[in-house]
């Protein structure tokens, strides 16, 4: 990660999703781009607020509490939400009806920058044989999927309309290594995710830029061309986990995992 300047740093940062895998390993990496770090999760945070850290706690589905959450923030690192396939009255409260408050608050208290965490599984029925960029057709594998797509037209209608910027960023696998062959694909370590959330947050003229969160992985789907005014430039890859993921048993040609770009995501549900 590239050393903090004045230039990047913004007076009050709030990240939603604070208590979550990708929160946690946030709240340490975000501090230095900001004055203070407001924390937001409906969870429970621990440890309780450090130095130059607020916490807040809200439901993304409360309307007027996400209004004095975003109130003060200068930037908005959107995580917060249902993170898996889920029941859509879930999906609804916490990742359809939050996107939009979080966006609505933005726009009633002048916030002018959003990252979201939007997520591969919005192009997840494209087949693993398949190369894509930020314009192919949207094509979610479940409830959750519909959401992340939701949320990308969300913010493209709050930049057309009242000029809020945001990248999304369709979040591969970000954990500390590929649990699996698909994850070979799909992986983003977290220096890179924090690589890329910094140009998210201070690329100038973004407008509502979507771009593909993955490692340099050797067999990537994905195409950042679209994103090339972030400067992103991953530096891992996924093949130093190789032999590791292969010493695992085949998976079935048949297995969702083995077919779509959203893998088991593809294969769930219905739920009732
Ligand atoms: N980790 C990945 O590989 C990955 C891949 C694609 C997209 N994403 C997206 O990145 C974000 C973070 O992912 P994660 O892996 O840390 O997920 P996570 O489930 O660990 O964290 C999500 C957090 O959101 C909170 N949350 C859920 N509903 C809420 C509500 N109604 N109000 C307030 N908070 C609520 C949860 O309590 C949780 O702490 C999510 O939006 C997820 O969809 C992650």
């Amino acid at each position: 990660m590239s050393e903090t300047t004045p230039s990047q740093r913004v007076s009050r940062l709030l990240l939603t999703g604070a208590a979550g895998g990708l929160g946690k390993v946030l709240r340490e990496r975000l501090r230095p781009y900001a004055d203070i770090l407001r924390l937001s999760d409906i969870a429970s945070l621990a440890p309780a607020a450090g130095p130059h850290e607020e916490v807040v706690p809200c439901d993304l589905s409360d309307k007027k509490a996400v209004d004095a959450l975003v109130a003060g923030c200068d930037a908005i690192v959107h995580l917060g939400g249902v993170s898996v396939e889920r029941p859509f009255e879930e999906i609804l409260e916490g990742n359809i009806k939050g996107v939009f408050h979080i966006y609505e608050a933005a726009r009633r208290h002048g916030v002018k920058r959003v990252v979201f965490a939007s997520s591969n599984h919005v192009i997840g029925f494209y087949k693993q044989t398949e190369h894509l960029d930020a314009h192919a057709l949207r094509r979610p594998d479940g409830y959750y999927g519909l959401s992340k797509s939701f949320g990308e037209d969300v913010a493209q209608f709050y930049f057309d309309r009242w000029g809020i910027e945001t990248v999304s960023i369709r979040i591969g696998s970000s954990f500390p290594e590929p649990a699996n062959r698909r994850m070979m694909s799909t992986w983003l370590s977290y220096d890179d995710l924090t690589s890329l959330i910094e140009k998210s947050l201070f690329t100038p003229d973004v407008k509502h830029t979507i771009v593909y969160g993955a490692s340099a992985n050797k067999d990537v789907w994905w195409d950042n061309s679209a994103a090339a005014h972030l400067g992103y430039a991953p530096k891992d890859t996924s093949e130093v986990f190789r032999a590791k993921v292969e010493a695992q048993p085949p998976v079935a040609p048949t297995d969702p995992n083995a077919i779509y770009q959203g893998g088991g995501f593809t294969a769930q549900g219905p739920f009732e």
